[in-house]
């Protein structure tokens, strides 16, 4: 075949337009439009899908009326949890307690225990230890990250919330697998020398993480940080950010007093679970001592995806 229709294959070749929809819209893509009207253009077009799916519609679109409280009992959840979304809606974080039974929380520790002796016995999805460290934290390493992911079946009480979760905020379960990261400092860390331990966002639309933590998490532990109310897609300080920044990430002096106000660090007790959207400022803070963390990380950008922003009449 000429070289000449080759490419023109390549180029309507309809694998390449399914692994398109297959993913969900990336900051990496956004960067590379210089054009501010394109981009605009582009997240304006997203946003009017968001909007066809009436549950994402609610959390990330619709203006909430304001709620207090982010921290909850897991049997708030069982009962219905309309508090808890209410929260949700509102702040773009919360963290619920108590979350497993002992046995099941002990099971998990086990589960660490693996990793952190690096003598795996139960089933991974990957067969080695990953060192997350050496890929994210090219240069130093004070902090050394370990990962490895495992399907859900073996966290049956995480599976069920994390149906219960997805289907209020996609409007349909969303499956995913589960992703173990050990955060070991082996030195006190100095502020912002990590990408992620700066207020960044990780997406320009909706984005769910749910993290679970068997332990407690204090300040000095490297706490989750959040900007409560930037994960609603018309904050104009984060329409602005999108619109005209390169690197999606900001500076703590480049936030004004309402921002400022809304920074929340969540400490948590062990046995707890922070759900929140990560399209709006999230940072790690960093550890302030020599420390372990154990954090589950759930995921969902896999399996809602761009298809399924277009697809919007199913998830209603
Ligand atoms: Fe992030």
């Amino acid at each position: 075949m000429a070289r000449s229709s080759q490419n023109m294959l390549k180029y309507f070749s309809p694998k390449k337009y399914i692994n398109f929809l297959r993913l969900y819209p990336r900051l990496q893509n956004l960067s590379k439009i210089n054009n501010k009207i394109a981009r605009s253009m582009l997240i304006k077009y997203y946003f009017n899908l968001v909007k066809k799916n009436k549950s994402l519609k609610n959390f990330f679109i619709d203006q909430s009326p304001d709620v207090s409280k982010i921290n909850f009992n897991i049997k708030d959840l069982y009962k219905g949890g309309d508090e808890i979304f209410n929260s949700l809606a509102s702040n773009g974080i919360v963290i619920l307690e108590e979350v497993l039974s002992s046995n099941e929380k002990n099971k998990i520790l086990d589960y660490f225990n693996e990793i952190e002796q690096g003598k795996i016995v139960s089933n991974w999805k990957n067969e080695k230890i990953i060192d997350a460290s050496s890929i994210k934290y090219k240069e130093t390493n004070k902090v050394k990250i370990s990962y490895m992911q495992k399907d859900l079946e073996y966290l049956p009480s995480l599976l069920k919330i994390n149906n219960i979760l997805t289907k209020k905020i996609f409007g349909k379960s969303i499956e995913t697998f589960a992703e173990f990261f050990l955060h070991n400092c082996l030195e006190k860390e100095n502020s912002d020398i990590y990408e992620d331990t700066k207020f960044h966002i990780d997406r320009y639309l909706p984005c769910l993480k749910i993290i679970y933590t068997p332990n407690e998490i204090d300040i000095s532990g490297g706490p989750f940080g959040f900007i409560k109310k930037t994960h609603k897609l018309k904050n104009s300080f984060m329409n602005n950010l999108t619109i005209n920044s390169k690197s999606f990430d900001v500076d703590e002096n480049q936030l004004n007093e309402e921002l400022k106000n809304n920074i929340v660090s969540s400490v948590c007790p062990e046995n707890s679970l922070i759900i929140t959207f990560t399209n709006g400022l999230h940072r790690r803070n960093v550890f302030k001592k020599k420390n372990i963390r154990r954090t589950i990380f759930f995921q969902f950008t896999d399996k809602f995806n761009f298809f399924s922003l277009l697809n919007h009449r199913h998830y209603n």
